[in-house]
C-alpha cells in the first residue's frame, strides 16, 4: 500500500515542488490548499488535492475525516503553508499580528491536533514542519514572522518528546531564502512601517529591498523536497535541518559565536 502524505499550503513554492517530486516516488499525496481549482490542471493520479483553511478546524477536520475514509492512515503531515508579515512591532495591528501566528503557529497546531490521533492509533507517523532559519536568528522588520517560526521551532522540539511512544517522527527544516511566491506575491506590508514618513523609513529603505531581493533570488525549492524524502526515509535523520545557502551560512554561525558577535555579524552583513 502506497504511503498517504498530507501538504498544507500546497498550490505554490515549497509546497507545490513537493506535491510534483513526492507524488513521482511512489506516495499519493494529498494536496492541501484554500483553493483547489489550483489544481485543476493536474494529471497525476497521485496528486489529490484537497480544501484545507488553517484558520477553521471544522475545514481542518472535514479534510482529514476524508483521508482516514480513503485509507485509514496519513504517514506523513508536512506543515508547510505559511507567509512573512513585514512590520515593526510599534507598528503591527492586532488583525495582522493574530493573522500572522493564525496561519503560521496555531496553523500547524490545528493540522496536528487533527493528524496526531490517527498516526497515534496506527502507532506511526512522521511530521515535518516548515520552519525557517529565521527560526534561529532574529532580523529587524521582521519580529512578527521570526517569533511565529522560533515558535514552530519549539513546536517541534515539544511534540518529539510528546510522540516518540507512538512511533512518531518529528523533524524542522530551516530554509535559508528560496525563490517562491513568498516574498513575489505573499508577503504582507504594515502600511504605516512603509511610509516614506515613518520613523524607521531609513531602515526599511536600506534593508527591505536586500531581503525581497535575497529571497527571489534563492535557492529552487526542489532542494527541500529532496531532504522532505530523505527524512521519510531515514529514521534515524536529525531532529532539524538546514536547507539553502543562507541557512547554512549564518545557523552553523549563530551556533559558534555569542549573541553579541552574532549580532555584530549580522549588523555589519546588511549594513543595518
Ligand atoms: N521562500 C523563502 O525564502 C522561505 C524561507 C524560509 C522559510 N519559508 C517557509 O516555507 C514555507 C513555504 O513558503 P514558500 O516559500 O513556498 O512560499 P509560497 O510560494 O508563498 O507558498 C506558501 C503557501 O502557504 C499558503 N499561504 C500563503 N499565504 C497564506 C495566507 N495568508 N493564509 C493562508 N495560507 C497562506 C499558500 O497555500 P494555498 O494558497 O495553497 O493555501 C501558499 O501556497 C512557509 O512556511 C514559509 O514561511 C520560506
Amino acid at each position: 500500500m502506497s504511503n498517504i502524505i498530507l501538504i498544507t499550503g500546497a498550490s505554490s513554492g515549497m509546497g507545490r515542488a513537493a506535491v510534483n517530486f513526492l507524488s513521482t516516488k511512489d506516495f499519493i499525496v494529498y494536496a492541501g490548499t484554500r483553493d483547489v481549482e489550483n489544481f485543476k490542471d493536474v494529471k497525476s493520479k497521485n496528486i489529490i488535492p484537497i480544501a484545507l483553511d488553517l484558520r477553521d478546524q471544522n475545514s481542518i477536520i472535514k479534510a482529514i475525516e476524508f483521508i482516514k475514509q480513503k485509507h485509514g492512515k496519513i504517514d506523513v503531515l508536512i506543515n508547510n503553508a505559511g507567509y512573512g508579515l513585514v512590520s515593526t512591532v510599534e507598528d503591527v495591528s492586532e488583525d495582522e499580528m493574530y493573522a500572522q501566528f493564525n496561519i503560521n503557529v496555531f496553523g500547524v497546531l490545528r493540522v496536528c491536533k487533527s493528524v496526531i490521533p490517527l498516526m497515534r492509533e496506527n502507532k506511526s507517523g512522521i511530521i515535518i514542519n516548515i520552519s525557517s532559519f529565521l527560526g534561529k536568528i532574529g532580523l529587524p522588520l521582521l519580529t512578527l514572522y521570526n517569533s511565529s517560526k522560533y515558535a514552530v521551532e519549539g513546536i517541534t522540539d515539544s511534540l518529539r518528546y510528546e510522540l516518540k511512544d507512538f512511533n512518531i517522527r518529528v523533524h524542522s527544516i530551516m530554509p535559508g531564502f528560496f525563490d517562491t511566491k513568498f516574498a513575489r506575491e505573499n508577503l504582507v506590508t504594515n502600511k504605516k512601517t512603509f511610509d516614506k514618513n515613518s520613523p524607521y523609513s531609513n531602515l526599511v529603505s536600506s534593508l527591505a529591498p536586500i531581503i525581497v531581493e535575497q529571497i527571489n533570488n534563492g535557492n529552487s525549492a526542489t532542494e527541500v523536497s529532496q531532504m522532505i524524502l530523505e527524512i521519510i526515509q531515514n529514521p534515524k535523520f536529525p531532529a532539524r535541518a538546514t536547507v539553502g545557502d543562507k541557512a547554512k551560512k549564518f545557523i552553523p554561525m549563530k551556533k559558534e559565536l555569542s549573541d553579541e558577535d552574532f549580532e555584530r555579524r549580522v549588523m555589519e552583513y546588511y549594513n543595518i
